[in-house]
């Protein structure tokens, strides 16, 4: 007997446009995700464009992403910028102390991560060392990277390659500066964040580090005393469904962790609601942007992986996770202009897993590559009557829904069926034909590998006909994302 859900959606809308940036991305130098992951090398038999492995470009190219944010992460606030430019024979190969204490090699610099951007048709973020450089390094890689002069660093990177200048347009002004970044107070950071932001000139986006731990103080004291020195705030925010100690399998779990994954999930509504109250009282005119620039699920590693590598499978419930994500976004774009899921590659909530040649897709890629139509469009106001649904004492809705009103004027409908065993009827005010993909699966944690890495893929979805009231049937534990026409 499915669920009985009434929609309503309303014709007006409910918030700024839904930035593209949303749908953002991590390049962290770390584990596999960027060497041997993205990154082959030009030697490699491995099919490449200058190092970066073709089937991974393609992948992402096809998912048109719109910034990647890079070199971490915890790693950029022991990274000197100067290690990876130059020639890369002669690059010091230093520790990654934060992940697995391997060499790094820094093969991969600024121009070889340049590149990719410009491969995959994207926007730099770049996040800046304040955590162990001076104010001086950090401003001197902007100039190198951004100045069309005749300075002696515009020069060097001539020297080094490039003659134009790259288009930057984000900069974060170190990372978790309340952990990794450095251990400071907020008041501390503050100051150090003002006198860094002074050295870095528009036209470039300046992002300072937020919460992650859910310390409202921070947010609190990074607004009152450096809200005037950064066009952005960011706000981490990763899903666990057990405890840090013991997170819990990214597959063979049970309903009780698919619940808790999803409840988590959810809940950054609560931590986006009360950051931008704190944000709103220091700037009504909601100038600063909030960037949820980590966001995803995290699982224990992989067994038999390197812990310090942050590997883990990816299934049907990380997807509803990304997807649960962006319909929460999508409520708060008023201030959420991007977002950037940890990470891109074999690392955290990836897109791609990657194993010597052989490479897989993730279902979360696939509720990336659903959610497009979302991009750019205007959200709509939704309202949903949805039976909850219990799982031990975790409750929550049956349905989630996110609807906007795409360029074109086509209606955009994303629906998402939390409930595993239960498909879902929605009955809604709109009418006509319905068509998009739907992605579901047998079991929660259904998943693609190497042998297998079309197992879960969307399949095409339509209903309604024309003239009469448009119905959806939701699978259970399912990601529906139509388009209804003008
Ligand atoms: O994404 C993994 C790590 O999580 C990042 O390096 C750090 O910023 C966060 O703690």
């Amino acid at each position: 007997e499915p669920a009985q859900v009434r929609l309503t959606v309303a014709t007006d809308a409910a918030g700024a446009r839904i930035e593209p940036e949303i749908y953002g991305h991590f390049v962290e130098h770390l584990g596999t995700g960027v060497y041997d992951g993205l990154w082959v090398g030009p030697e490699s038999k491995i099919p490449n464009t200058r190092g970066w492995r073709n089937d991974l470009v393609e992948a992402l190219r096809r998912l048109e992403v719109p910034v990647m944010r890079w070199p971490g992460g915890c790693f950029a606030d022991d990274y000197d910028w100067r290690d990876g430019i130059g020639d890369p024979a002669k690059r010091p190969v230093r520790l990654n102390k934060w992940w697995g204490k391997v060499p790094e090699s820094n093969r991969v610099g600024t121009h070889e991560f340049m590149d990719l951007v410009e491969l995959l048709d994207s926007e730099a973020y770049l996040a800046g060392n304040m955590g162990s450089m001076p104010p001086r390094a950090m401003a001197q890689w902007l100039e190198y990277m951004t100045s069309d002069s005749q300075s002696t660093l515009a020069q060097e990177r001539r020297r080094n390659g490039r003659d134009q200048p790259w288009k930057v347009k984000y900069f974060g002004v170190g990372n978790e500066s309340w952990g990794c970044g450095g251990n400071m107070r907020p008041e501390y950071q503050a100051d150090l964040h003002n006198q860094y932001a002074t050295f870095l000139h528009a036209p470039v986006v300046r992002a300072a580090s937020g919460d992650g731990t859910g310390d409202d103080h921070v947010t609190e004291v990074m607004m009152a005393r450096s809200a005037k020195h950064m066009d952005a705030l960011t706000l981490h925010y990763y899903t666990v469904a057990g405890t840090w100690e013991k997170k819990g399998g990214a597959t063979g779990f049970d309903a009780g962790q698919w619940a808790k994954a999803l409840q988590v999930a959810m809940d950054i509504e609560k931590r986006i609601v009360t950051t931008v109250g704190i944000m709103d009282k220091h700037d009504p005119d909601k100038r600063v942007a909030l960037y949820v620039d980590e966001w995803g699920t995290w699982h224990d590693p992989e067994p038999g992986s390197n812990p310090g590598f942050l590997q883990q499978q990816n299934t049907l419930r990380d997807a509803l996770v990304a997807a649960l994500s962006f319909n929460v976004f999508h409520r708060h774009t008023e201030r959420v202009k991007m977002a950037n899921i940890a990470q891109m590659v074999n690392v955290l909530q990836a897109m791609a897993l990657t194993d010597g040649p052989r490479m897989t897709l993730t279902p979360t890629y696939h509720a990336f590559d659903l959610y497009k139509p979302f991009r750019g469009a205007t959200p709509l106001k939704a309202e949903l009557q949805a039976p909850r649904w219990r799982e031990g004492d975790i409750e929550l809705p049956s349905v989630d829904v996110s609807a906007a009103r795409a360029a074109d004027g086509s209606l955009v409908l994303a629906l998402v069926n939390l409930d595993p065993q239960r498909p879902a009827r929605v009955q809604t005010n709109l009418s006509g034909v319905a068509q998009g993909r739907v992605l579901t699966a047998g079991a929660m944690d259904a998943h693609n590998t190497f042998a297998q890495p079309d197992a879960l893929v969307p399949a095409p979805y339509q209903a309604g006909t024309d003239g009469t009231p448009l119905a959806l049937e939701l699978p259970p534990k399912s990601i529906v994302v139509v388009s209804v026409p003008k």
